[in-house]
């Protein structure tokens, strides 16, 4: 009988048909069968040279729980533990009034790590050099002040700034000793000690970390006399020199190591053409194309092509810089300034232009799946011969479809930032490349495979106003208006609207960037200004860190939103525990209370290291017992 009666015979000759038809079918289908179940699966775009599928940021994501839930496992919940993790991170005793601090953080319901507070003792250890004497005298004769007697708190400045800064220190006055406070009323910081004298003052500062014995410290802080009343102390005055040296960068990095890359590179001055711009996937704090380690992203030091693509190296606004260390407070600075920081006045404002309000509640999945921006080209004084350095104008123009696909093309090189890297391996470029093979027209009809089209679908990205250098050109602007269309402002609560918030420095920090880690939207951060909450954020954890360059911007898009057209689709889902995540820690640790009780903490240390006797002050309550 030629044909098998035995189930077993027949799958015999079947099963290799098939097996070989579908084979053929596969082979033949292949790209309409991955289209088809592309979505299914998880994106396969990334894959590491070592043929990892693992996309590098489900790493940083992981690594960033574990360090989220290391650091809140360190959380005190008595004053005793609290004193005790001071001591053992600090090297010395909690300051005078240690007690009533803790007291004040316990009511306002504060989480408290003692890490939240590294960046004061970041701020204050050189001081611990100076002469008290001369730590005070500086304060009181800088030209802005707030000053504290008899616990009330006044200044006759009537400054803006100040007045917001003065209403938040009224709300703890009455646990400050007498001090003043001199207040930067600038955007930029002022201070920049050359590296090789903070390491001189740090040695110096180090001699005084000791634990005097509990029965020897002295727990109440000193009086001061009445502004204008102080006696002439001996202490000769030294000189204070103020810079008004527009080219930042000479400044800046003199607070770089001597051996640092900012120290030694080359210095450019031609910033009349298209910056150079280094590979993300050869620095240090970064992993596989994208940031690792958030707070050595934001140090330059390491990072030298930096100095043509940010405005503060440039030509900021206005500069006044000294490299003496003088007691000055200011809202935001660089990893190298010595300004001491107090949350910025916009914070404490809570200005509804800044937090976007009711909109910040917005549930995800009414959202779009895009990335919004709005914005001012700040970031300095942007001119016809050095727009292509400032950070706002990069990535603004890395963002806009039609000068992609005249770069993508050829047609014309990018003017101020680089194409994605080819090791992104992103969907958009695969698939424009694979298609741009049958003739170079075939990009514009097939525009939803490229990288351009791609963007446009998931970006609005878009000055409000160029800055231009020349007033009478208002609002237009001669030498940016072939690049950029400026658009009208949008509310806030508009952009909430929007899944992705990128977030880029302007002529200092960004001021809404609170208010994205208040919304339901995913903050994306590229920054290299500091500012007092950021001990208390994870990267990755409660936002998502971008490179100042913007070269893993492209990656991380694809990352969150996907890239429909080739199939890949978002993680969604992880963008939303970012972003949820964030919000509900901002919720706990960013909030007003928080403020005041970061400032408390600082003004009480600053208060005794400007003492005499500030090695032998300290709160010992509970060693005493
Ligand atoms: C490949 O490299 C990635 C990134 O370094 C790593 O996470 C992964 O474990 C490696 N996979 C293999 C199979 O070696
Ligand atoms: C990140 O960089 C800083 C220096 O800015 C360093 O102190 C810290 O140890 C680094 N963190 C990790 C996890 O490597
Ligand atoms: C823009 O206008 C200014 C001021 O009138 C002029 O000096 C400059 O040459 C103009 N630049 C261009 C590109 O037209
Ligand atoms: C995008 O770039 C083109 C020039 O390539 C420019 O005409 C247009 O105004 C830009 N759009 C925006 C929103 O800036």
């Amino acid at each position: 009988m030629p044909f098998p009666r035995r189930p077993s015979a027949f799958l015999r000759y079947l099963l290799p048909a098939l097996i070989l038809t579908l084979t053929f079918y596969i082979l033949t289908q292949t790209k309409g069968l991955s289209s088809q179940i592309g979505p299914l699966l998880p994106a396969v775009s990334w894959k590491h040279k070592n043929g990892s599928n693992r996309h590098p940021i489900d790493k940083l994501v992981k690594k960033a729980d574990e360090e989220f839930s290391s650091l809140i496992s360190r959380a005190t919940s008595t004053l005793e533990d609290a004193a005790a993790a001071y001591r053992k991170r600090r090297g010395r005793h909690p300051p005078p009034s240690f007690d009533k601090w803790y007291e004040f953080a316990r009511q306002k319901n504060a989480i408290i790590v003692e890490e939240f507070w590294d960046q004061i003792y970041h701020d204050l250890e050189p001081f611990w050099a100076l002469k008290p004497a001369q730590i005070r005298k500086d304060a009181r004769e800088f030209e802005m002040r707030i000053e504290i007697r008899d616990h009330k708190a006044s200044t006759r400045s009537d400054w803006f700034w100040t007045q917001i800064w003065l209403e938040m220190l009224q709300t703890i006055e009455h646990l400050l000793p007498d001090m003043d406070l001199a207040l930067n009323p600038m955007d930029e910081p002022r201070l920049v000690v050359p590296w090789e004298d903070i390491q001189g003052y740090m040695r110096q500062a180090a001699k005084t970390k000791t634990m005097e014995d509990p029965r020897g410290v002295v727990s109440e802080f000193g009086k001061l006399p009445l502004p204008g009343k102080e006696t002439l102390e001996e202490e000769a005055a030294p000189e204070r020199i103020w810079e008004h040296e527009k080219h930042y960068w000479l400044i800046a990095r003199r607070g770089c190591a001597p051996d640092s890359p900012a120290r030694k590179a080359d210095v450019v001055t031609d910033f009349n053409r298209t910056p150079s711009i280094a590979s993300s996937f050869d620095l240090k704090h970064m992993q596989d194309g994208y940031v690792v380690n958030y707070t050595l992203s934001t140090d330059f030091c390491h990072q030298a092509d930096l100095q043509a693509l940010e405005g503060i190296f440039v030509e900021p606004l206005s500069v006044s810089a000294t490299r003496s260390l003088l007691p000055v407070f200011g809202g935001s600075k660089l990893a190298v300034n010595n300004d001491i920081l107090l949350p910025a006045p916009m914070y404490w404002n809570e200005e509804e232009r800044f937090t976007g309000a009711e909109g910040a509640s917005i549930p995800w999945e009414s959202k779009h799946s895009s990335a919004i921006w709005r914005g001012v080209a700040t970031g300095g004084l942007n001119r016809e011969t050095n727009w292509r350095s400032f950070q706002r104008h990069r990535f603004v123009a890395m963002n806009n479809a039609s000068q992609l696909a005249l770069a993508a093309s050829g047609a014309s090189p990018p003017l101020n930032f680089a194409l994605p890297a080819k090791e992104y391996h992103l969907a958009a470029t695969r698939s424009s490349s694979s298609s741009s093979s049958s003739s170079s027209s075939s990009s514009s009809t097939n525009s939803d495979l490229t990288l351009p089209g791609w963007l446009s679908a998931t970006t609005d990205i878009a000055f409000t106003d160029l800055m231009c250098a020349h007033d009478g050109f208002w609002p237009g602007c001669n030498y940016t208006d072939a690049y950029f269309a400026p658009v009208p402002p949008m509310p806030m609560a508009e952009q909430f609207r929007h899944k992705l918030l990128p977030d880029v420095d302007g002529n200092s920090f960004s001021g809404r960037y609170l208010g994205f880690l208040r919304s339901t939207s995913l903050p994306v951060k590229a920054a290299l200004w500091r500012e007092w909450h950021d001990s208390r954020l994870v990267a990755w954890k409660h936002f998502v860190p971008m490179d100042a360059r913007f070269g893993d911007w492209y990656g991380i898009l694809e990352y969150f939103l996907g890239c429909e057209a080739a199939g890949v689709p978002g993680r969604d889902g992880v963008a939303e525990r970012i972003a949820m995540a964030g919000r509900e820690w901002a919720g706990k640790v960013l909030r007003r209370e928080d403020m005041q009780v970061y400032v408390l903490r600082l003004l009480l240390e600053y208060a005794r290291v400007v003492d005499e006797r500030r090695e032998k002050m300290g709160w010992v309550g509970d060693l005493l017992r």
